[in-house]
């Protein structure tokens, strides 16, 4: 039956693309402004029939028990309608057609009719529930994007509807899209935009010391230093086995420490503080000049306080709560390019429960008037990897972080997003990844993919290899950190490095990004103008020129970073 529904879908969807104002061209709309008229459906639609309900309700169903219309605002412009709900999917729905390994890239404009809500994209296979796919929080008077997608794991209908918990609540949308790419569509996307993101282009010029431009004159340029932070958790493993040692301090420049900065790390028992194994890890990593993220300064879960925390009064808790802030933040005050404040505030709330509603805004200001210089950050799981888990959301994400800043003392925060990425085995839903890349990097504060892994599959490799381009090639996104390792240390979700310090193939896959994301060392013969023109990964860079004659060369220092003028010409002279 869905079989048949599903080729009958197919033909008229292809009828209809003939019509369609079908654009395939790549775009990261990232605006969450709420906009008085909404924007163009982006791709046209792509396979949504009557995405901008200019034929009425053609094609579109109601969904659940509420009434659906469409409705015609004062400027002409044609949307649809849901009211009258009584259960959070009351709305409306259209089914479509997706094929199997395509990865679908959602949006829609939406609004309510009072206050402000949360809306989601509800996407419902045959015989399963429906998943949610996205979500946004929608306004009154003005409407909203909402992004979403998936990754179709067979050929089968999928229909397409909208959710808000209020059922009291009109549900509004305009201009619906779902467009399909193909995973090598994808992956050029990705590709344009790191060559767009990543690199600038660099134009040399070889001169004389008169000036005069020299030609075939011999160019080598090797980078010495990438500028993204593309790094690698690490333990206490670390102090003591000189193999991890090299093996990290070959590879990575930015780290964070699993869990040795953790409250229950460096105060086992009450009033006994000990640092020395964090310490010791600062050191090495100052020692190889490598950048180290703060986690975290508390853990909302109540699991992971230090056992004698969990049996305090609030009281008690509010005074060694501030006894600990203090202790760690000033301790490393800074020397740290990030801190997780209250880790994982949204799954759980060990401080709000104890010490009141703005636990968490109120140690934010703290740390950041303990360590000016640092970026304080949120850091949770599921935002990125998993769509069905609500508490942390896009939307219910931004409301906390809008909570945090709208506290009166948190006005000079500075607030960063911090996202975890633990994936689960089985393909990663990359395209609700980028959508909510798109949605949180609209606020505009720097995102950081925090603690990425990829648990066991026989697929493991590829699909830590897709989670890492999509992170790197998103604009917002501004480094990412993996907590995988060699298995000597524990490290056994992601494994990189066996026993014998031998790469898996996950070891493979991160050993090729980092050299894929870092221009090769070439030599190059200048014009006849003296000039050479590259592309070359943001980072720092060791020039040198080599005159015809022998003996005559030159070497200069560069720093290639986003602001580069594609026309400014670096000049290299040589005296001769
Ligand atoms: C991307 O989308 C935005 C908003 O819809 C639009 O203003 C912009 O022109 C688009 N860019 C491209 C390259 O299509
Ligand atoms: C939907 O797209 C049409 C143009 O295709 C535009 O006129 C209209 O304003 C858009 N509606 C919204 C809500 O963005
Ligand atoms: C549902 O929305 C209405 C209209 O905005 C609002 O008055 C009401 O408080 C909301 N209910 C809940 C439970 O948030
Ligand atoms: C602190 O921790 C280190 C490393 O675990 C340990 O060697 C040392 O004995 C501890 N110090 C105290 C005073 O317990
Ligand atoms: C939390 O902070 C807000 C101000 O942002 C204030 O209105 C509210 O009363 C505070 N709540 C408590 C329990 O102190
Ligand atoms: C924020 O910074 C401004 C300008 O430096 C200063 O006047 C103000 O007092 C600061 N606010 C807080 C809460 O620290
Ligand atoms: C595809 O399969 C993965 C597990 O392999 C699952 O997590 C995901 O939800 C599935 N996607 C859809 C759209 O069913
Ligand atoms: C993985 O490592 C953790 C921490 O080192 C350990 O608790 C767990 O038992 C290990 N799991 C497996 C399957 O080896
Ligand atoms: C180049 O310089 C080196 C040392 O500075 C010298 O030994 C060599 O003879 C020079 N070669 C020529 C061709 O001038």
């Amino acid at each position: 039956m869905f079989t048949e529904s599903c080729t009958l879908l197919l033909s008229c969807i292809f009828l209809y693309f003939g019509h369609g104002t079908h654009a395939s061209s790549y775009n990261y709309s990232t605006t969450t402004k709420c906009l008085v008229e909404p924007l163009d459906a982006l791709y046209g639609g792509g396979i949504i029939v009557n995405p901008e309900f200019n034929y009425n309700i053609e094609r579109w169903e109601a969904f659940g028990q509420g009434k659906i219309e469409e409705r015609i605002s004062k400027k002409g412009n044609r949307f649809m309608v849901a009211h009258s709900r009584k259960h959070p999917l009351d709305s409306f729905s259209q089914k479509v057609c997706v094929e199997k390994g395509k990865i679908y890239s959602f949006s829609a404009s939406v609004q309510v009719n009072e206050g402000s809500e949360i809306v989601a994209v509800v996407f419902k296979f045959p015989n399963r529930d429906g998943v949610r796919g996205g979500d946004v929080i929608a306004e009154h008077g003005c409407w909203t994007l909402l992004k979403g997608g998936f990754v179709a794991n067979f050929t089968s209908p999928v229909e397409i509807l909208f959710e808000s918990k209020n059922t009291s609540v009109e549900i509004m949308v305009d201009n619906v899209s779902l467009q399909p790419f193909t995973k090598e569509e994808w992956r050029s996307h990705q590709d344009k935009s790191i060559k767009e993101l990543r690199k600038s282009k660099v134009r040399f010029q070889v001169t004389q010391a008169s000036k005069n431009p020299l030609k075939g004159a011999r160019v080598s340029i090797k980078q010495v230093k990438s500028h993204f932070p593309f790094g690698c958790g690490m333990n206490h493993y670390i102090l003591t086995n000189s193999n991890y040692q090299k093996w990290f301090a070959s590879r990575f420049k930015w780290t964070t420490f699993t869990n040795e900065m953790k409250w229950y790390s460096t105060e086992k028992t009450r009033g006994q503080e000990n640092y020395t194994v964090a310490d010791n890890m600062v050191k090495f990593a100052q020692k190889n000049g490598i950048s180290i993220r703060g986690h975290n300064v508390f853990w909302d879960d109540p699991k992971y306080q230090p056992d004698w925390v969990k049996s305090l009064s609030p009281e008690e808790v509010r005074t060694a709560a501030a006894k600990r802030i203090n202790s760690v933040v000033s301790r490393y005050q800074g020397q740290l390019i990030a801190w997780d404040v209250v880790n994982e505030n949204l799954h759980f709330s060990f401080y709000e429960d104890n010490l009141g509603e703005n636990a968490s805004a109120e140690f934010y200001s703290t740390a950041q008037q303990l360590d000016p210089d640092t970026t304080m950050f949120m850091n949770e799981y599921n935002t990125i990897e998993y769509s069905s888990d609500e508490k942390s959301s896009p939307a219910n994400y931004k409301k906390k972080l809008e909570e945090i800043l709208s506290y009166p003392r948190n006005e000079n925060l500075s607030l960063g997003i911090g996202l975890q990425g633990h994936f689960g085995s089985g393909q990663p839903n990359i395209a609700y990844m980028r959508s909510t890349l798109d949605m949180l990097g609209a606020i505009g504060l720097p995102i950081w993919l925090t603690e990425v892994d990829v648990e066991k599959d026989p697929n493991q490799a590829q699909y830590l290899e897709e989670v890492l381009r999509e992170g790197y090639s998103h604009p917002a996104v501004q480094g990412i950190i993996m907590f995988v390792g060699p298995e000597i240390a524990g490290f056994n979700v992601t494994t990189l490095v066996d026993k014998n310090f031998k790469n898996t193939p996950a070891g493979d896959v991160v050993d090729k990004l980092i050299e894929e994301w870092n221009s090769n060392t070439q030599e190059i013969i200048a014009d006849d103008q003296g000039y050479i023109d590259v592309s070359l990964f943001h980072g720092d860079y060791e020039i040198t020129a080599e005159g015809r004659v022998a003996n005559t060369s030159a070497t200069l220092s560069l720093r290639v970073t986003q602001a580069h003028e594609p026309q400014a010409i670096v000049h290299v002279h040589i005296d001769t």
